[in-house]
Protein backbone atom coordinates (compact mmCIF):
# COMPACT_ATOMS: atom_id res chain seq x y z
CA UNK A 1 0.00 0.00 0.00
CA UNK A 2 1.34 3.37 -0.97
CA UNK A 3 1.98 5.80 1.96
CA UNK A 4 -0.16 8.77 1.64
CA UNK A 5 1.87 11.78 3.25
CA UNK A 6 0.45 15.21 4.66
CA UNK A 7 2.45 16.40 2.30
CA UNK A 8 0.89 15.34 -0.56
CA UNK A 9 -2.41 16.04 0.73
CA UNK A 10 -1.69 19.78 1.84
CA UNK A 11 0.45 20.33 -1.57
CA UNK A 12 -2.65 19.34 -3.93
CA UNK A 13 -4.86 22.01 -5.47
CA UNK A 14 -8.00 21.11 -3.84
CA UNK A 15 -6.28 21.55 -0.59
CA UNK A 16 -4.45 24.72 -1.16
CA UNK A 17 -7.78 26.57 -2.68
CA UNK A 18 -10.04 25.32 0.29
CA UNK A 19 -8.01 25.95 3.32
CA UNK A 20 -7.14 29.35 2.30
CA UNK A 21 -10.68 29.74 2.93
CA UNK A 22 -10.70 28.30 6.45
CA UNK A 23 -7.25 29.42 7.75
CA UNK A 24 -4.11 27.31 6.70
CA UNK A 25 -2.44 28.25 10.13
CA UNK A 26 -5.67 26.85 11.84
CA UNK A 27 -5.43 23.59 9.78
CA UNK A 28 -1.96 23.08 10.54
CA UNK A 29 -2.35 23.64 14.48
CA UNK A 30 -5.24 21.47 14.58
CA UNK A 31 -3.14 18.53 12.46
CA UNK A 32 -0.33 18.91 15.20
CA UNK A 33 -2.83 18.60 18.46
CA UNK A 34 -4.66 16.27 16.74
CA UNK A 35 -1.22 14.02 16.08
CA UNK A 36 -0.36 14.91 19.69
CA UNK A 37 -3.60 13.51 21.38
CA UNK A 38 -2.99 10.55 19.17
CA UNK A 39 -0.33 9.59 20.64
CA UNK A 40 -1.66 10.54 24.04
CA UNK A 41 -5.05 8.76 23.43
CA UNK A 42 -2.77 5.45 21.10
CA UNK A 43 -4.54 5.65 18.45
CA UNK A 44 -3.61 5.60 14.75
CA UNK A 45 -1.57 9.39 14.28
CA UNK A 46 -1.60 9.36 10.82
CA UNK A 47 -5.05 9.34 10.54
CA UNK A 48 -5.55 11.80 13.39
CA UNK A 49 -3.21 14.38 11.71
CA UNK A 50 -4.47 13.92 8.16
CA UNK A 51 -8.17 14.57 10.02
CA UNK A 52 -6.87 17.45 11.82
CA UNK A 53 -5.61 19.45 8.22
CA UNK A 54 -8.31 18.26 6.45
CA UNK A 55 -11.15 18.98 9.06
CA UNK A 56 -12.11 22.43 7.40
CA UNK A 57 -12.24 21.86 3.82
CA UNK A 58 -16.09 22.41 3.81
CA UNK A 59 -16.06 25.85 4.65
CA UNK A 60 -17.77 28.03 2.51
CA UNK A 61 -17.49 31.87 2.42
CA UNK A 62 -20.23 33.92 4.69
CA UNK A 63 -20.22 37.27 2.94
CA UNK A 64 -23.15 40.06 3.09
CA UNK A 65 -22.29 43.11 2.01
CA UNK A 66 -18.69 42.58 1.49
CA UNK A 67 -18.25 41.20 5.65
CA UNK A 68 -18.26 37.54 7.05
CA UNK A 69 -21.62 37.29 8.36
CA UNK A 70 -21.30 35.23 11.24
CA UNK A 71 -25.00 34.88 11.89
CA UNK A 72 -25.46 33.84 8.43
CA UNK A 73 -22.53 31.26 8.98
CA UNK A 74 -24.36 29.62 12.48
CA UNK A 75 -27.56 29.24 10.42
CA UNK A 76 -26.75 27.87 7.52
CA UNK A 77 -23.71 26.29 7.70
CA UNK A 78 -22.58 22.57 7.07
CA UNK A 79 -19.19 22.52 6.57
CA UNK A 80 -18.51 19.59 8.16
CA UNK A 81 -20.87 17.49 5.69
CA UNK A 82 -19.14 19.36 2.44
CA UNK A 83 -15.97 18.92 4.29
CA UNK A 84 -16.21 14.99 4.87
CA UNK A 85 -17.44 14.54 1.20
CA UNK A 86 -13.97 16.51 -0.19
CA UNK A 87 -11.68 15.01 2.19
CA UNK A 88 -12.67 12.18 1.02
CA UNK A 89 -12.89 12.46 -2.54
CA UNK A 90 -9.23 13.69 -2.20
CA UNK A 91 -7.75 11.47 -0.58
CA UNK A 92 -9.39 8.44 -2.48
CA UNK A 93 -7.26 10.76 -5.36
CA UNK A 94 -4.28 11.04 -4.32
CA UNK A 95 -4.22 7.02 -3.29
CA UNK A 96 -5.21 6.46 0.73
CA UNK A 97 -6.59 3.25 1.73
CA UNK A 98 -10.30 3.02 1.17
CA UNK A 99 -10.59 2.10 5.15
CA UNK A 100 -8.29 4.94 6.33
CA UNK A 101 -10.13 7.85 3.73
CA UNK A 102 -13.64 6.79 5.32
CA UNK A 103 -12.19 6.91 8.54
CA UNK A 104 -11.37 10.20 8.12
CA UNK A 105 -13.91 11.48 6.40
CA UNK A 106 -16.44 10.35 9.34
CA UNK A 107 -13.93 12.24 11.75
CA UNK A 108 -14.43 15.02 10.06
CA UNK A 109 -17.87 14.56 9.99
CA UNK A 110 -18.24 14.36 13.13
CA UNK A 111 -15.64 17.33 14.35
CA UNK A 112 -18.48 19.73 15.00
CA UNK A 113 -21.66 19.53 16.54
CA UNK A 114 -23.18 22.38 15.23
CA UNK A 115 -25.83 20.73 12.98
CA UNK A 116 -26.35 17.62 14.91
CA UNK A 117 -28.48 17.01 17.74
CA UNK A 118 -26.71 17.94 21.18
CA UNK A 119 -25.25 15.42 23.54
CA UNK A 120 -26.91 12.08 20.88
CA UNK A 121 -23.78 10.89 19.28
CA UNK A 122 -21.11 8.65 20.74
CA UNK A 123 -18.23 9.06 18.98
CA UNK A 124 -15.01 6.76 18.24
CA UNK A 125 -11.39 7.73 19.75
CA UNK A 126 -10.38 9.15 16.26
CA UNK A 127 -14.05 11.19 16.14
CA UNK A 128 -13.00 12.70 19.92
CA UNK A 129 -9.29 13.35 19.54
CA UNK A 130 -10.07 15.80 16.27
CA UNK A 131 -12.47 17.30 18.13
CA UNK A 132 -10.51 17.98 21.30
CA UNK A 133 -7.66 19.20 18.38
CA UNK A 134 -10.11 21.78 16.66
CA UNK A 135 -11.37 23.15 19.98
CA UNK A 136 -7.89 23.50 21.69
CA UNK A 137 -6.76 25.70 18.92
CA UNK A 138 -10.04 27.90 18.38
CA UNK A 139 -10.38 31.53 19.94
CA UNK A 140 -12.91 34.14 19.95
CA UNK A 141 -15.32 34.99 17.11
CA UNK A 142 -13.79 32.60 15.10
CA UNK A 143 -10.43 34.56 14.55
CA UNK A 144 -8.32 31.05 14.39
CA UNK A 145 -9.53 30.91 11.10
CA UNK A 146 -7.68 34.05 10.04
CA UNK A 147 -4.53 33.86 11.81
CA UNK A 148 -1.69 33.79 8.80
CA UNK A 149 1.41 31.57 8.00
CA UNK A 150 3.98 31.72 5.85
CA UNK A 151 3.93 29.41 3.13
CA UNK A 152 7.41 28.03 3.64
CA UNK A 153 7.06 28.07 6.95
CA UNK A 154 3.48 26.17 6.62
CA UNK A 155 5.43 23.51 4.32
CA UNK A 156 8.31 23.31 7.30
CA UNK A 157 5.48 22.21 9.36
CA UNK A 158 3.89 20.01 7.90
CA UNK A 159 7.19 18.30 6.47
CA UNK A 160 8.46 18.18 10.31
CA UNK A 161 4.49 16.57 11.25
CA UNK A 162 5.11 13.81 8.22
CA UNK A 163 8.38 12.56 10.31
CA UNK A 164 6.88 12.47 13.24
CA UNK A 165 4.09 10.09 11.94
CA UNK A 166 7.00 8.10 9.91
CA UNK A 167 9.03 7.71 13.33
CA UNK A 168 5.42 6.69 15.15
CA UNK A 169 5.25 4.18 12.64
CA UNK A 170 8.63 2.74 12.53
CA UNK A 171 8.20 2.09 16.72
CA UNK A 172 4.35 0.82 16.47
CA UNK A 173 6.20 -1.89 13.87
CA UNK A 174 8.48 -2.35 15.97
CA UNK A 175 6.87 -3.25 18.86
CA UNK A 176 4.77 -5.43 17.08
FE1 LIG B 1 -14.89 23.18 11.74
FE1 LIG C 1 -11.69 24.20 12.84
Amino acid sequence: MKNVTLEQIFLHPITQKYLKRSGVAHAIAVAENAFMFAKKYRINPDHAAKAGLLHDVGHFTWYRNGEWDYDLYKENDIHAIKGASRAHKLLIRIGEDRHAAKEIAVAILLHTDSYLPAGELKLTPLQQVVTLADEADEEDGGSHHYRKIDSDQALECIRALDKCIAEEKNLSQKIV
